[in-house]
């Protein structure tokens, strides 16, 4: 992108590109990517739910103790704060300089559900990361008194927050089915051979992270023994 001739310092620079609409999508994209990077690290530290409740309570303690846990969670912040404030803004962007009733996508087979519903996905996802924080990283609600494990399991044992979570994960892997292929187009990346391919893994991984966080829910609040969910634990939460 050319700086304008009145444009020369740094942040003005800066500051043009982010106005840009092609500025605004890289940002978009490259918060995105970051994103599912936190998504691909928070999974796999879940889903050792399924080892036992000592071994996920020791990883959660790891985490809460290391000193630069603050400075991770200012990142991740701003990585949503960036991706949902230049996303909305893109799209009004779009939606003002387009003519009424007028459809970007003609070609045949280019809107898929993840496209047309990037909007609400983005919104259900923004809902339940409020909800999800407040109740499992801050213990509003749910049962008091019992480590992280028993505290999961114990909201778990809901079957609203559990069909809940089931549905707002269904939304992140909607949501990334379209994500992921758009954020590769975003840098340009384009080869009549591997760009089909790269569409299909980026639909794979979209499911895979649904899969791995639906399995949590459906499993620790339909299938294990909710009994286990109720009570506080002397290291026997497994
Ligand atoms: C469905 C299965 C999930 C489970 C069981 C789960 C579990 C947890 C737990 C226990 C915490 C608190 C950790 C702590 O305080 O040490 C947490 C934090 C968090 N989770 Fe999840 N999570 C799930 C899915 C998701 C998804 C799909 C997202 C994003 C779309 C997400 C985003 C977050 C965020 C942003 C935090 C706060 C991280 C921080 O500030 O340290 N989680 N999760």
């Amino acid at each position: 992108m050319e700086a304008t001739p009145d444009c020369a310092s740094k942040p003005c620079r800066i500051f043009e590109f982010l106005e840009s609409s092609i500025g605004k999508k890289i940002m978009v994209a490259a918060a995105g990517v970051l994103l599912c990077g936190f998504l691909v690290a928070h999974l796999l530290g879940n889903l050792l739910m399924f080892v036992g409740g000592e071994t996920f309570n020791r990883y959660a303690e790891a985490l809460v103790s290391n000193p630069l846990l603050p400075l991770a969670e200012a990142g991740l912040v701003g990585l949503f704060l960036i991706h949902i404030v230049l996303s909305v803004r893109a799209t009004l962007a779009n939606r003002a300089a387009r003519p009424e009733g007028y459809q970007v996508y003609t070609g045949k087979g280019a809107r898929t559900p993840g496209s047309r519903t990037m909007a609400l996905t983005g919104t259900l996802i923004l809902v339940f990361v409020i909800i999800h924080v407040a109740t499992l990283k801050y213990q509003l609600g749910g049962p008091k008194g019992v480590d992280l494990f028993a505290h999961v399991l114990g909201w778990f044992a809901n079957p609203w927050y559990s069909i809940f979570y089931v549905l707002a994960v269904g939304g992140v892997g909607l949501h990334l089915s379209h994500g992921v292929q758009s954020a590769i187009q975003t840098f340009g990346f384009n080869h009549p051979r591997y760009t089909p391919l790269i569409r299909k893994a980026g639909l794979a991984f979209a499911f895979l992270i649904f899969a791995g966080f639906a399995s949590l829910p459906v499993y620790f609040g339909f299938i294990h023994e909710p009994a286990l969910a109720c009570c506080p634990t002397e290291g026997g939460s497994k």
